[in-house]
């Protein structure tokens, strides 16, 4: 076997043997970063729970009690798309839905209860509650759903 051969043979060698370790190390890297996306930390707790549709087309996505204490549901989810439930901030009984990607750039964006405006992280657009633009750089409205409560239930309505 001459030097090249055997330089060649040592090559493919070391590819196959750090081949296992890269996917190893690929997939951890993929489960940390969605852990510690920052727009979904708090209150997706239901995104892994089974959907419960009931006859008229509605899925419960969260409990009142939580739409209260934390401001806003949401779930990473809901017809292909993450979802944000906000409490209308006009009527404290109804809830608001909204598809949650910035129709800028399709970042998800965050309810600030203090402000009454939906907030983008990554470039600055604000939505008011009802999903219209209020700052660019968007110019689209968040789509909505319709969304109730019924007793504890916070539901949306699936299309
Ligand atoms: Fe939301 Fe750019 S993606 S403002």
């Amino acid at each position: 076997m001459d030097r090249r051969t055997f330089l060649s043979w040592v090559g493919v060698g070391t590819l196959a043997s750090s081949l296992p370790v890269a996917i190893v190390a690929c997939t951890s890297s993929e489960t940390s970063n969605s852990e510690a996306s920052p727009s979904l930390e708090k209150s997706d707790t239901t995104a892994s729970a089974p959907a419960k549709t009931n006859p008229e087309g509605f899925v419960e996505v969260g409990k009142l009690s939580e739409l209260k204490d934390t401001g806003f549901v949401k779930q990473k989810d809901f017809e292909g798309a993450p979802l944000l439930v906000i409490l209308d901030p006009k009527d404290q009984t109804k809830a608001v839905a909204f598809k949650n990607k910035c129709t800028h750039n399709g970042c998800a964006v965050d309810w600030k209860a203090k402000e009454g405006v939906l907030v983008c992280p990554c470039h600055g657009s604000k939505y008011k509650p009802d999903g219209t633009v209020a700052n660019g750089p968007a110019t689209g409205s968040l789509p909505t759903y319709t969304a109730k409560i019924e007793g504890e239930a916070v539901l949306v309505k699936a299309s």
